[in-house]
């Protein structure tokens, strides 16, 4: 185990200590922005996947991108920006794909403890053949609020922690100890305040379907887990004019779905007071009703 400053930065170093010149990573679409500028930064070639049966990628969808470069594949569940996770089932038959393949899992575990309707989170690393290929990325910046602490983790074969911990000793000399010491307190300590975002979040989220219903034709994958919307509506053409005019004339801010690899989609992130989301759906429903 190796400790960052952030997942991002854990995710960083993985691709550094992973990657030579040339080496793809197979990333499934909508992916968080960060994963393909991450893979070029190590001279990687980041390879896009889409899923074809919807949102979430099947192993048809991976092998129809799969090449002799191919390194290791990321996975991102529950999915930022999409809301969607994978059920055991779906995970299972990737992770087989993967055994089959010798091929390496980046486990991107970010939103693990944000799942709704009593769902609860499967690691594709818990598959048989799994363990020694899987490479988990843990974060505290979602489950305990704790963003600009900057703590990261990743949990993995040891030849790989071993390189990732050279590599970082010799640029950052390793997290913060005062963050090190409060990320300890938020992981040992009671969990109650996690549960209580849990249930916040899932308020939100329905409260959030609720008045986006007012416009029968937007469209999104069904936000399962994390804490984001990723919707569509039939007068998006173009995701960065659309969020832009939004944010002029209404002044809510969304995420282009053009940033995670999907158009024509924007993201909405609910992780905001529930008067402050409330007010937001109200200008959203006005907006898409005149567009
Ligand atoms: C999927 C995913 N991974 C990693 C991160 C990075 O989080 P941090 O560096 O704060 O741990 C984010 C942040 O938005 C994310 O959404």
């Amino acid at each position: 185990m190796v400790v960052s400053c952030g997942s991002k930065h854990t995710l960083y170093n993985l691709f550094q200590v992973l990657l030579d010149p040339g080496d793809e990573v197979l990333i499934p679409v909508p992916y968080w922005t960060s994963y393909p500028e991450m893979v070029k930064l190590a001279g990687g070639v980041p390879v896009p996947v889409e899923a074809g049966g919807g949102f979430r990628v099947r192993p048809a969808d991976l092998e129809a991108r799969r090449t002799a470069r191919t390194r290791a594949l990321i996975l991102n569940s529950p999915n930022n920006p999409s809301g969607e996770v994978y059920p055991a089932e779906e995970l299972a038959g990737i992770a087989d794909w993967l055994v089959r393949n010798d091929l390496l899992v980046i486990s991107d575990d970010a939103y693990q403890h944000f799942l709704y309707d009593g769902r609860t989170f499967t690691s594709i690393a818990s598959f048989p053949g799994l363990p020694e290929r899987t490479l988990v990325v843990g974060a505290a910046s979602k489950t305990y609020a704790m963003t600009g602490w900057r703590i990261g983790w990743f949990l993995g074969p040891e030849p790989i922690a071993e390189a990732v911990a050279r590599l970082q000793d010799q640029s950052t000399s390793n997290p913060s100890s005062l963050s090190q010491r409060a990320a300890l307190a938020a992981l040992d300590g009671g969990q109650e305040p996690v549960f209580r975002m849990r249930e916040a979040f899932q308020r939100r989220r329905d409260a959030l379907m609720k008045g986006l219903a007012a416009v029968k034709s937007i469209r999104y994958p069904f936000p399962a887990g994390a804490f984001y919307l990723f919707f569509t509506h039939p007068s998006i053409t173009d995701s960065v004019e659309t969020a832009g005019r939004i944010l002029a004339e209404k002044q809510v801010a969304l995420v282009p779905g053009r940033a995670f690899g999907m158009e024509p989609y924007l993201r909405l992130s609910y992780a905001v007071a529930d008067q402050v989301l409330e007010e937001a759906v109200r200008r959203l429903v006005d907006f898409f009703r005149a567009a």
